[in-house]
């Protein structure tokens, strides 16, 4: 039993070692963790209730646990293993509430300040299974609520195939390994991606506002968005900062 659990531990080590691996190899990737991190922290609640879906990794739960301390995470990932990772980059000690499962299991009453859905919803079929994640994040959003949201999208497979001797030449200039770059580059064309017209589509579908793109590096893409119904109540007698900034924004008022 002892040698299993010791093999089982390793395995997660290195599984993160490599997710951590094939993120570095990305250009400014970071920075949608640290954009994400700002509106978590500039949210106007001071103990902001914030969502993380697909929390594998651990990525947000680290970044928001160092920065972003009073606010209360909900992270959420249907995968056992990638969810285990998330609880060993974080420790035991953490008060993050870990849900294995999805957006729907939580319980019914629970909403939130602020969502992330960042790099899960490619790995999703755009058979009605990408409209229903998205749907089950909106009924999860309070009043006012953010979602900050990031995808693979590219528009035609050429685009993507134009752009990989600059992931590439970037991979090789911070040294990140062979293994990394290739598991990317071969996983990205077997994944169900959708164009960016697409992406904007299923946000109205799904009840949100039109997505505002706040960073994109070769094909990694993120936005955020608020509830089409709350945005359209914005008034310019809100507090400032928080999801009723960019909600202004999306009316085109940037405060
Ligand atoms: C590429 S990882 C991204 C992890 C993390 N968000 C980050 O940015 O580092 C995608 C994660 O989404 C999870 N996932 C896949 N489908 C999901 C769903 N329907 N709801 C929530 N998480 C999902 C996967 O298990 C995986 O852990």
């Amino acid at each position: 039993m002892k040698i299993e659990h010791q093999e089982t531990r390793n395995d997660d080590i290195d599984r993160l070692a490599m997710y951590r691996e094939i993120q570095r190899a990305v250009p400014g990737l970071d920075t949608i963790y640290r954009l994400a991190l700002s509106l978590v922290a500039d949210q106007p609640s001071a103990t902001p209730r914030v969502l993380i879906v697909g929390a594998g990794g651990g990525r947000e739960i680290e970044t928001f646990g160092t920065g972003a301390p009073k606010a209360t995470i909900t992270a959420v990932d249907p995968s056992a293993e990638n969810l285990a990772m998330a609880r060993r980059v974080v420790g035991p000690a953490t008060s993050v509430q870990f849900v294995e499962g999805r957006v729907d299991d939580l319980r019914p009453d629970e909403t939130f300040d602020v969502a992330t859905s960042l790099l899960v919803m490619h790995h999703i079929a755009d058979d009605g299974a990408k409209l229903a994640y998205l749907r089950a994040i909106r009924a999860r959003l309070a009043t006012g609520g953010l979602l900050i949201h990031a995808d693979i999208c590219h528009n035609d497979p050429e685009e993507f195939e134009r752009l990989v001797p600059i992931y590439k030449a970037h991979a090789r200039h911070v040294g990140a390994t062979a293994d990394a770059t290739h598991l990317e580059l071969q996983a990205i064309p077997t994944l169900p991606l959708v164009t960016s017209d697409r992406i904007h589509a299923l946000f109205e579908q799904a009840g949100f506002a039109a997505p505002r793109e706040v960073f994109r590096s070769l094909w990694y893409r993120c936005w955020v968005s608020v509830p089409a119904s709350k945005s359209k109540k914005a008034t310019p007698s809100a507090p400032p900062g928080g999801s009723q900034d960019i909600a202004n924004y999306d009316q085109g008022k940037p405060t």
